[in-house]
């Protein structure tokens, strides 16, 4: 239990900082590598829990993975290749380590259980372990399936049509994982077009990938082989920076290397929309795009975020909450309900701890409703284990008057192990 005193920035923050790996982009750099054939090399990896957690399961399946610093080197030898392993394979915190690997090991012919800690073991699981029985999968949990641990006793898959009832890339990767080994081609149709990092990597591993709209499809049986994937910096992780340097006046930092997948973009709207001021410079379009982001400080006005731009910012709602208690009218944020089952109920802890700070702030059954202008003061916060939140309250602290103690601290390590460090290197001019 790590508790931290954070105090007021005294002035703007300024500076530069290179953002650290995407964590979706990394997750999935291990799994390809591990299923495909031969020494995939990933550079600017995450090395965050999450990430070394999926590391650490596959190293469990007998797949040899060297890390030193933020480079990856993995040995895959295709599916085949894949052994059973000899103890649980522990995903610590991450969602989609455990969902995304149960489609991978649902089509491998041994045994396996996966399971985390305390905050996995209350994440719903039928969304992935429905669709992948439907393939002829043998999985069973808690609760008929529902919750960890997940015991796979991997089978032969034949293909299915399935239309996602919720919009998670995770379950959409998770299904094509396991279409990649059944029989015939297996399509997902998304409610809601979602992260398309899975659909990028399978082409960049040469596999094949049909995409139309919000319809994919993938044809079972395909050989994957080994690629060079440079990382780029993720977008969620910019965010508390982009944030930060939105509401402490007279600030400007540099963001350099950020993701700019237009799957996850909408935190770009919503900052632009709501009055920020963010430049794009150095637009790069490898297999992913990125870029470097200029923010400057501005004065921000109230929105509302609904709809369609719910999955490409699901991740930031929390320190969109943030920036809404200091833009001036109202922000209103719907259709999100999703976020009662990420790695806290997001709805829950970011009203509770931004009340604690004197937000004007309510949960509604499927959002937020969030009234700028009131000052935030300092107090004792908690991210409850739950890695965005705490980054959300750290930044909070920037503009608090009064010291913020924050409860729980060591949870940021999950996706961003430098940022307390990023964000002494911002406030200390
Ligand atoms: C992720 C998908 C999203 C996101 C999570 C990472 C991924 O989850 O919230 O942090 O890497 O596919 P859902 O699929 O549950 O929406």
């Amino acid at each position: 239990m790590d508790r931290k005193q954070l105090k007021q920035v005294p002035g703007p923050l300024a500076g530069e900082i290179a953002i650290p790996g995407d964590k979706s982009i990394s997750h999935r750099s291990v799994m390809f590598g591990a299923i495909a054939e031969g020494k995939t090399t990933v550079t600017n990896f995450l090395m965050g829990e999450d990430c070394l957690s999926t590391i650490s399961c596959f190293m469990k399946l007998g797949v040899s993975i060297q890390h030193d610093n933020e480079k990856v080197i993995i040995e895959g030898s295709g599916l085949e290749g894949l052994q059973e392993p000899k103890e649980l394979l522990d995903v610590g915190n991450s969602g989609t380590t455990i969902r995304l690997m149960s489609g991978i090991l649902a089509g491998r012919d041994f045994h396996s259980t996966l399971a985390g800690d305390s905050s996995i073991g209350k994440r719903p699981m039928t969304r992935v372990v429905g669709p992948l029985k439907k393939m002829g999968a043998k999985i069973d949990g808690r609760s008929n399936g529902e919750f960890t641990p997940l015991s796979i006793r991997g089978q032969s898959l034949k293909a299915i049509s399935y239309e996602l009832p919720v919009a998670s890339a995770q379950v959409k990767s998770s299904i094509l994982f396991a279409g990649l080994q059944a029989e015939g081609t297996t399509t997902v149709v998304e409610p809601l077009s979602t992260r398309d990092h899975t659909e990028r990597m399978i082409k960049a591993f040469g596999g094949e990938i049909r995409v139309e709209g919000k319809n994919i499809q993938v044809k079972g049986g395909q050989k994957l082989v080994a690629a060079d994937i440079h990382v780029p910096g993720d977008i969620s992780s910019a965010a508390f920076f982009l944030v930060a340097a939105s509401i402490v006046p007279g600030s400007s930092v540099t963001l350099k290397n950020v993701g700019l997948n237009p799957t996850r973009t909408g935190i770009m709207d919503v900052l632009e929309k709501m009055g920020a001021v963010v430049t794009i410079t150095n637009a790069r379009d490898e297999f992913e795009p990125s870029g470097d982001l200029l923010v400057k400080a501005a004065s921000l006005k109230g929105t509302i975020i609904e709809g369609d731009i719910i999955p490409r910012l699901i991740d930031e709602i929390p320190i969109i909450a943030l920036l809404a208690t200091q833009a001036e009218g109202t922000t209103v944020i719907k259709d999100a309900e999703e976020l009662k089952v990420k790695e806290t109920n997001r709805i829950d802890t970011v009203v509770n701890e931004l009340k604690k700070l004197g937000a004007d702030i309510e949960a509604t059954e499927d959002g937020m409703i969030i009234r700028g202008g009131s000052p935030l003061k300092g107090n004792t916060v908690d991210s409850h284990g739950d890695h965005r939140i705490g980054m959300m309250l750290a930044v909070a602290s920037l503009v608090a008057e009064g010291d913020i103690i924050l409860e729980n601290a060591e949870a940021i390590s999950v996706s961003y192990p430098s940022f307390f460090e990023h964000m002494e290197s911002l406030t200390a001019k």
